[in-house]
Formats: structure tokens, C-alpha cells, sequence
């Protein structure tokens, strides 16, 4: 199925072009552990629920021709597949801590976009065992995107999976927890405690509210794009709380350095790189500068960089500002982020 055309039924409620027969076959075909893991009757629970139906789903994360800004954050995310990989690392540290890695575990992305998060590790671990990461996602242009890839994906809502109970050893929720619907958000905690294997582990990323951080969301994707950020990030005890009611048992909450950080060979183009990543990531509507001259860009900067200024902020910090710096072989442009980060446990 990776690069084939054989997307050929426009009117599945699966994925269009994809009904959920073929896609059972294909992923038969390419990781049968995960096909053999894939519910047809929690498919039929999730249609019921209208998870398939026409129009559900991030409208942001949809094509720009029915108004979504999918296209740019998928582009953008391909053409920088690293520029974040120093959180997607963390994550994917808390995430196997203590359990056996081998190559036949399984990892659920539960909002895995087109598989940022399944292309990093796999680029960050190259030539060693990993889980095989399954890339999940609401959006039938993100997993269509992830197909294409040739990554083991699955159309799904986070609070409607469709894999058999106990089948996961670790899962994850990142960079897009404020996407699900405050009122769904224990469903999809307790669907994916269903999911893991006794002792298997969750990690939820989001983002403070109150940080620079998730104020960049609200502040900047409300002011700057067609989609605007009409969503509601998290408070420390409610992500604590939200994994407790969910049944997850030693849960930790911290901090973590979540970077973007790019190189090139000279402090201005690695700055250009950071800055055109965040404009086009986002389709923020502010004027694009050129490739060679960071002067072109000073709009642009005026507004990022404030979101990158942090004043006291956690110990996890290692750089308080957007800058640059000389590393071996160039230079490094590093914006910091925080994010809030809780894991816990499937009770044996
Ligand atoms: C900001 S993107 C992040 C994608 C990817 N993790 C990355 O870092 O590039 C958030 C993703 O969450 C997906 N999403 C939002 N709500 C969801 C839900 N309830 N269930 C599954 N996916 C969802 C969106 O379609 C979108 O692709």
C-alpha cells in the first residue's frame, strides 16, 4: 500500500478510499502483529459512535480547502523531521522505562499526525531494537499521509481505539492532548488503559497553562491563524488528576525541555530555520522572509520570540531565549519550550 494508488473507494467511512477490509488486508500483509490486534467489532462500536462520520475531526489538522491547515503542518513536519526529536526522545525514554524493548512490543502514538513521533524514534534509534510505533490519529489525511510513509498506522479516536484490550506495551498522547474534547478525555485515558498490557505505561504531553508555552498557542494560533487555538491546555493537578480517575497507579508528573532546535553553518540560517519551521508549521498568517537574510524576518521574530522567554522558569530549562550558538561543524538555533508531562502505570 505505501506509495500505491490503491486508495480506490471514495465512500468508505473508514478512511475515503480506503475501506476497513483493505486496510485490514494491508496491514496483514506489512505487520501482521498489529492487524491481528485490530478490533472489527470495536471498528463497528467507534462507527456506531460516529467516530467515521462526515465532518468529525480537528477541521485544523484538515486540508485548506475545507478550511483546515493539515497540508502545512504536514509539508513542514516532513521537510524537519528532527527539529523537535529532543522532546519526542524524552517521551519516548519515559514511555519504555523498565519494560523489555524488543522489536515486537508495540507503541500506540494515540495522536501520531502523519508519525512525527514513529520517524524520529525510528531516525533516532537506527540499527537498534525499538517498539514498532503505531502512528494513530482522528484525521483521515494525516493516517492517508502516514500510509503513504509506510508507516503501521490506524485511523482511530483516541477515545474510540480500536485495538484489542491488554495488546499495547506503552502508549503515548503528545503534542495534541488539548485536541480532544475536555468532556472525552477520561474516555480516551481509560480506553487507553484498556489498551495496555498489565503494567504497560502511559506518557501525556501537553502544555502548562500560564506558560509561555501554551500561551504561544492561545496568544499567537488565535491572532495569526485561519483556524485560530480554541482549546484548553492543562493545569498540573488536572493532569494528574485526569490519569487517577482514569485508573493509572504510579503517576509522576514533570517538566520537560521540548525544544525546537535546528543547525546549519551559520547563526543566521539556523535561526532561519527555526523561524520559517514555526511560520509554516502553524500557516501562521505573518510575513515569510527569505532564506539568506535574517533581517527579512524580523516580523516574524517579534512575535515568536516573546513565547520563547522564560523567567524563572522549571530547572529542566537549557536555554531561556531563542538564540543561537557555534556547535561542532556550525551553528544551533534553540527555541525553548516546556511541556507538561504525566506518566503512570496499568495497575497488574
Ligand atoms: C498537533 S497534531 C500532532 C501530530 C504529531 N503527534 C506531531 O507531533 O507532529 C495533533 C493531532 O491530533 C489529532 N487528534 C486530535 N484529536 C484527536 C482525537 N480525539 N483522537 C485522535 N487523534 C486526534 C489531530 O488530527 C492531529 O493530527
Amino acid at each position: 500500500m505505501a506509495g500505491s494508488d490503491n486508495l480506490s473507494d471514495p465512500s468508505s467511512p473508514f478512511i475515503p478510499g480506503l475501506d476497513f477490509e483493505t486496510y485490514l488486508e494491508w496491514m496483514r500483509a506489512v505487520h501482521p502483529g498489529v492487524a491481528a490486534r485490530v478490533s472489527r467489532q470495536k471498528y463497528e462500536i467507534a462507527r456506531a459512535h460516529g467516530v467515521y462520520a462526515d465532518g468529525v475531526g480537528d477541521i485544523a489538522f484538515e486540508d485548506h480547502a475545507v478550511g483546515g491547515r493539515g497540508e502545512a503542518y504536514r509539508t513542514t513536519q516532513l521537510a524537519n523531521p528532527l527539529i523537535r526529536s529532543r522532546g519526542i526522545e524524552t517521551l519516548y525514554q519515559m514511555a519504555i522505562a523498565g519494560q523489555s524493548v524488543g522489536a515486537d512490543a508495540l507503541l500506540l502514538d494515540a495522536l501520531g499526525g502523519n508519525g512525527t513521533v514513529a520517524r524520529a524514534i525510528s531516525a533516532l534509534h537506527a540499527g537498534s531494537d525499538t517498539p514498532l510505533v503505531i502512528t494513530a490519529d482522528i484525521s483521515a489525511a494525516m493516517i492517508k499521509s502516514a500510509i503513504t510513509l509506510g508507516l503501521p498506522t490506524i485511523r482511530q479516536s483516541a477515545a474510540y481505539p480500536l485495538f484489542v484490550d491488554e495488546s499495547m506495551d506503552a502508549v503515548i498522547f503528545a503534542y495534541g492532548t488539548h485536541h480532544i474534547p475536555v468532556f472525552q478525555r477520561e474516555l480516551a485515558m481509560v480506553a487507553a488503559r484498556h489498551a495496555l498490557k498489565p503494567g504497560g505505561r502511559i506518557v501525556v504531553q501537553d502544555f502548562e497553562i500560564g506558560t509561555p508555552t501554551a500561551s504561544w498557542y492561545h496568544e499567537v494560533l488565535d491572532s495569526y491563524t485561519e483556524t485560530t487555538h480554541p482549546y484548553i491546555h492543562f493545569t498540573r493537578d488536572g493532569m494528574v488528576n485526569l490519569l487517577d480517575r482514569a485508573g493509572f497507579v504510579d503517576i509522576e508528573l514533570h517538566d520537560v525541555y521540548d525544544p525546537c532546535i535546528a543547525r546549519a553553518d551559520s547563526p543566521g540560517a539556523a535561526k532561519i530555520r527555526v523561524l520559517s519551521y514555526l511560520v509554516d508549521l502553524f500557516a501562521l498568517k505573518l510575513p515569510r522572509g527569505n532564506d539568506l537574510d535574517l533581517a527579512s524576518w524580523a516580523d516574524a521574530e517579534e512575535v515568536v520570540a516573546p513565547y520563547a522567554r522564560f523567567v524563572d522558569g522549571p530547572a529542566c530549562l537549557e536555554a531561556e531565549e531563542f538564540g543561537v550558538g557555534p556547535v561542532e561543524g556550525g551553528y544551533q538555533a534553540e527555541y525553548p519550550r516546556v511541556a507538561l508531562v504525566a506518566t503512570g502505570v496499568r495497575p497488574l
